[in-house]
């Protein structure tokens, strides 16, 4: 071969001066002790806080304590194969996941890994992001201004949820909580006919910390037949993960929501459940030998919950302007926290400080949930401190009174079972009472559109049911949507867009009101004329309650 020195020399000279001196620096340390899933590391002097540090055998594990001669660290993966003695590396990573429009329609654990069984995610290096960001800073914000439905009647008309809010879902074990998350999700396919590439699809992360991996497939499952998965993220911390991994599964979801938000979209984020998070975060402590502080949590799960939930914003559209992390202004993740309480106590720790951290809760009870009230909201101590501002002005008008309305009738109610004489005022409100709570029971898994729902309140509180049976109000309800989706859409759009009902709209909706009873009370009322007794009986006690009202 005949070498020619002038090439030889320009190539060498190409690559001395595109030589960069690549010099890493890697910190390396050995286990000190291992066991229950944290271990204690010697000789990481440069180690970060959050820092992912790499064990023998492909483990991983987060940094969490730094301590003077040691870091205390949680194993995430398979903790059996780190030994005493191992080598650990730093990464001069802060722990990350990855981001982006693949995740949606995915079920994947805290750090990412997709565990849905439908094959590995191919994310570039630059959508991975830090689970532990800074929340968006007083200027970055805006005031909450558009409505998130949930398709709950109860929710939408009387505790209005904002986009940007955080409103915290609370009650006892099966009250119905993960019920109102995936109707929540659900009736986000109005907003975007669920396709997620549209901008104005809302899209959903649904967290499951401590939950049985039972609960987070029926889920899922759900979702993907209602055709809601594919603008979902379903991040599993399921009860079987490593604590540590429970705990995380809820930064790890609201980052995923977060690159969404900073592009200008907006997304709901669930975590159900923070109880069972600060359960896991406590055990994952103590294991690190943080002191524990009241009902053995460490001091800082104040400080756990509040640096979550402060991720959940509103951003200003003139956000991008402020801080180049964001690509658009104007994005959201409205927060639903859930927590579990135990035996209805709502001063205990970790519900004192997840309502304090909120813009309202949610209150769900046992009692009225075994009483056949489901939705079990319990209107008189649920709140909503925000979303008032971003409820549809015509649903302020009608819904305006319902809150009262039922307040006053729980009240009664308790008195009426005692006294027979009423007066008449009691009496109305006794009536108009109870068919509003009929109106607002709700089956699981039917969210109904906001239009709809203004309709049947307008129902119940302009006092078209007066006259009705209470029994019948779920029948005439099944009737009354029909009739309204077939006949009314333009009514429909004028709720959606106007400032107040028109008397010409009004006029219609008391038209439908008064067929739809007639329709109702006739199909009803035929069979149970031809039956004996018991049935036949239901309809003169109704007709003899109206008279009595009359005659008080
Ligand atoms: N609106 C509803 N109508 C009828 N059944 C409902 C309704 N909401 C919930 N349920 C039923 O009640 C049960 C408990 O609901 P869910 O699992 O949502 O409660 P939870 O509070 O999340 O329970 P857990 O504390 O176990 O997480 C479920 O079987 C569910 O199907
Ligand atoms: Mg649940």
């Amino acid at each position: 071969m005949d070498l020619r020195p002038a090439e030889v020399t320009s190539i060498l000279e190409k690559e001395i001066e595109s030589y960069r001196g690549q010099s890493a620096l890697q910190n390396v340390g050995t286990v000190l002790s291992v066991g229950d899933g944290v271990a204690r590391v010697w000789g990481l002097d440069d180690c970060m806080m959050n820092e992912l540090l790499e064990f023998a055998g492909g483990v991983r594990g987060v940094a969490l304590n730094l301590e003077e001669d040691n870091v205390g660290c949680v194993l995430l993966g398979d903790v059996t194969k780190v030994k005493e003695g191992d080598q650990v590396k730093t990464t001069g990573r802060i722990l990350s996941v990855p981001t982006g429009d693949a995740l949606l329609g995915r079920v994947v654990n805290a750090l990412g890994d997709p565990i849905d069984g439908k094959g590995a995610l191919s994310i570039p290096a630059e959508d991975y992001l830090p689970i532990e960001r800074p929340a968006p800073s007083v200027v970055e914000r805006q005031p909450v201004k558009e409505p998130l439905q949930t398709g709950i009647k109860a929710i939408d008309t009387m505790i209005p949820i904002g986009r940007g809010q955080r409103e915290l879902i609370i009650g006892d074990r099966q009250t119905g909580k993960t019920a109102l998350l995936i109707d929540t999700i659900l009736n986000q396919k109005t907003t975007g006919g669920g396709d997620p590439k549209n901008p104005a699809q809302v899209l959903c992360v649904y967290v499951a910390m401590g939950q049985k991996q039972a609960t987070v497939v029926d889920l899922v499952g759900r979702l993907e037949k209602a055709g809601a998965l594919a603008y979902t993220i379903v991040v599993s911390g399921a009860a079987t993960e490593e604590a540590s991994m429970q705990y995380l599964a809820a930064f790890s979801g609201v980052t995923m929501a977060e690159r969404f938000r900073d592009e200008g979209r907006h997304v709901v984020v669930m975590y159900d459940d923070l109880y069972k998070q600060a359960l896991a975060y406590r055990q994952v402590m103590l294991l690190l030998r943080r002191p524990p502080g009241r009902e053995a949590f460490p001091g800082d799960v104040f400080n756990l919950h509040s640096r979550l939930l402060e991720r959940a914003a509103k951003l200003s559209d003139e956000a991008p302007k402020i801080n180049p992390r964001y690509k658009k202004g104007g994005g959201s993740i409205t927060a639903l926290p859930v927590v579990e309480t135990q035996e209805g106590d709502v001063s205990a720790y970790i519900p004192t400080n997840v309502i304090s951290i909120t813009d309202g809760q949610i209150f769900l009870e046992s009692s009225l949930f075994n009483s056949g009230v489901r939705p079990a909201v319990n209107v008189g101590i649920s709140v909503s401190r925000v979303g008032g501002n971003a409820q549809l002005p015509t649903m302020k008008k009608i819904a305006g009174g319902l809150r009262i309305n039922l307040a006053q009738f729980r009240e009664l109610a308790a008195f009426a079972q005692f006294g027979s004489d009423l007066d008449k005022a009691t009496q109305a409100t006794l009536t108009r009472g109870e068919r509003l709570v009929e109106l607002l029971k709700q089956p699981q898994y039917q969210p109904v559109p906001v239009e709809l729902q203004i309709m049947l309140i307008h129902a119940g509180t302009s006092g078209g049911l007066d006259d009705f049976p209470p029994k019948l109000v779920q029948e005439f309800e099944k009737a009354f949507v029909e009739g309204a989706r077939d006949g009314l859409p333009d009514v429909a759009k004028e709720l959606l867009t106007a400032k107040a009902l028109s008397d010409g709209a009004k006029a219609k909706l008391d038209a439908l009101i008064k067929t739809t009873k007639a329709q109702v009370l006739a199909t009803h009322a035929e069979p149970e004329a031809g039956k004996e007794k018991s049935p036949a009986a239901s309809q003169p006690a109704a007709a003899k309650k109206d008279k009595k009202q009359g005659h008080a």
